[in-house]
């Protein structure tokens, strides 16, 4: 089994634990892929325990906002809870594979990624799907992490304008978004 990122572990047994009941979710987490899981395949934090890693930062982003705008009507469980699960669509996703790649004119083999899709159902809504497995979402839980990839999400770019409408209601959802762009493409740029 992976190491379990260490941080992710604390804001979830401090935040999230108390609205997993019976353990389930923590139980899906720690037996999956997850702390194993890149965020990426190609971009960011393409190594393992890349997906743990980019939660974690996503958490910090999120709070920050939150803080910045004072925004306070959202408790600390569902701050954690949507931050640390929004990506889950990514569990068991991921296949590692090697691959020969010529390095100063000779052949070396070096791990990567590819994408091995088990469960299609999209990303955002995927990760609400697996949630609801284990756990209740609130209303606002469930629609910032089925709209936390914004403007990429594929169902925006096919057209559909349900989007405004749910970050119109929910400013969680708005916040999501931002602090995953954040992490993503500020913390977790390193230039590759
Ligand atoms: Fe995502
Ligand atoms: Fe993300």
């Amino acid at each position: 089994m992976a190491l379990i990122n260490k941080d992710f572990e604390q804001i979830y047994k401090t935040h999230v634990a108390s609205r997993d009941v019976n353990g389930e979710m923590w139980n899906y987490l720690i037996k999956s892929d997850f702390f194993s899981a890149p965020a990426s395949a190609r971009f960011h934090l393409k190594y393992a325990g890349g997906l743990a890693e980019h939660s974690v930062n996503v958490y910090h982003r999120l709070k920050k906002l939150l803080q910045a705008d004072n925004v306070t009507q959202y408790g600390e469980d569902s701050i954690a809870l949507v931050a640390l699960l929004h990506d889950l669509c990514k569990v068991n996703y991921y296949k590692l594979s090697k691959r020969n790649v010529k390095e100063n004119g000779a052949w070396k083999e070096v791990d990567y990624y590819t994408v091995e899709e088990k469960l299609p159902f999209g990303h955002g809504e995927k990760s609400v799907f697996i949630i609801m497995n284990y756990l209740k979402l609130s209303k606002d839980e469930a629609l910032a992490i089925n709209w936390h990839m914004g403007g990429w999400d594929t169902r925006v770019k096919g057209g559909d304008y349900s989007i405004s409408d749910a970050y119109r209601q929910c400013p969680l959802a708005v916040y999501l978004h931002l602090a995953d762009v954040q992490a993503t493409y500020i913390d977790e740029n390193h230039g590759e």
